[in-house]
């Protein structure tokens, strides 16, 4: 039987993933959050879906990331979750943070992808629709559009807010000088960034360089996607390709030529420091990316509860020792 009753509030937070500010703003994030980009659409287990919902919201995850391209087929991921919010949550809208994005390929024809405020505001509302909710916490512009001035993409993100379609606005993957940029054409319209999400592991770290820093500088907060490389940063690999892993899924965006023997080689080093530490891959390669100040929050997919479980318990140890640090990042 679906369970339609969640721990009492107070439980829920006493004993949570815990928070950080989202930058200089007001809202907090919780240290970890759910992405439900693999894993919710409608080629999933839907029972597995609500029950890792269940499970996150019980610890307050709070967070839930979207975007109107997820799930197979696009969109399912987000009319899944609509469904879920009408069935099972609605009475918990306000203490959910919800995001969702615009800007890859969507639907067919010129308007169907990239950063024009056609696209932009058409996306939203139809994931409002799909989500059954009258605004979402946050919206994104999922990608730089080269071919549309930023002061329309911009101005597109800050008008939802303006009208209450979204609370704040971020963005994703953006070049570091139009990050820059975009900063200040939001700050300009009264719609300050409230975030920035990329990807960022132990084996992509290009982020530290620049956009780190300037998220910083301008007030922005940082949320990290991908923290587990897609499940590469996990044990399940070290024997082989397991049928129901994303590498083996033909719709998985994890390819197994990514897997190559130098990399499995670095995982199974990795997987001996996270043992050493008590913890599993997933576990150290969690708390890796949360060691760093700057990171306000890790976005996790998971295609299970016992894999969320997991990954929830990372938050026991999250301090590494110097020579843990330097031997991690000989490995990425
Ligand atoms: N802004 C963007 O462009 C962008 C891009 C990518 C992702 N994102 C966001 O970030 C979220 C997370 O991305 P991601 O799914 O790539 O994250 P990830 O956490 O790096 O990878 C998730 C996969 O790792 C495996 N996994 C998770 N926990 C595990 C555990 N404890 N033990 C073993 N394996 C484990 C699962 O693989 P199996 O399925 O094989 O079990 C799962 O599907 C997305 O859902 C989305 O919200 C955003």
């Amino acid at each position: 039987m679906t369970k339609t009753t969640y721990i009492a509030a107070k439980d829920r937070y006493s004993n949570s993933v815990g928070y950080n500010y989202c930058g200089n703003s007001g809202l907090k994030l919780p240290r970890i959050s759910l992405g439900l980009w693999h894993n919710f659409g409608d080629v999933d287990d839907a029972n597995e879906a609500l029950k890792m919902i269940e499970l996150a919201f019980d610890h307050g995850i709070t967070h839930f990331d979207l975007a109107n391209n997820y799930g197979t087929p696009y969109g399912s991921a987000e009319k899944n979750f609509g469904k879920m919010m009408k069935e099972h949550f609605a009475s918990y809208r306000d203490e959910m943070l919800i995001s969702t994005k615009a800007g890859h390929d969507m639907w067919e024809g010129p308007y169907g992808e990239w950063g024009s405020r056609k696209y932009l505001i058409a996306s939203l509302h139809q994931s409002l629709k799909r989500m059954n909710l009258d605004y979402v916490d946050i919206y994104y512009s999922h990608r730089f559009d080269p071919n549309t001035p930023l002061e329309e993409t911009m101005g597109a993100l800050s008008d939802m807010v303006k009208q209450g379609k979204a609370l704040y606005v971020g963005i994703s993957k953006y070049p570091e000088d139009k990050a820059k940029e975009a900063y200040r054409i939001l700050h300009e319209n009264g719609t300050p960034c409230l975030i920035n999400q990329d990807k960022y592991n132990i084996f992509t770290r290009q982020v530290e360089q620049n956009v780190l820093p300037l998220a910083q500088e301008n007030g922005v907060g940082f949320i990290a996607f991908s923290p587990l490389a897609q499940g590469m940063l996990s044990d399940k690999y070290l024997n082989g390709i397991p049928d129901n892993s994303r590498a083996a899924h033909s719709y998985g965006f994890l390819q197994k030529s990514q897997l190559t023997p130098e990399v499995m080689e670095k995982i199974s080093k990795l997987n001996e420091i996270a043992i050493q530490r008590g913890q599993t891959l997933a576990q150290m390669a969690l708390a890796w990316c949360l060691h760093k100040p700057q990171v306000n929050s890790v976005i996790v997919g998971t295609s299970s509860v016992k894999q969320l479980q997991d990954n929830i318990d990372a938050l026991k140890n999250v301090s590494f020792t110097d020579d843990e640090l330097w031997r991690i990042g000989e490995l990425g």
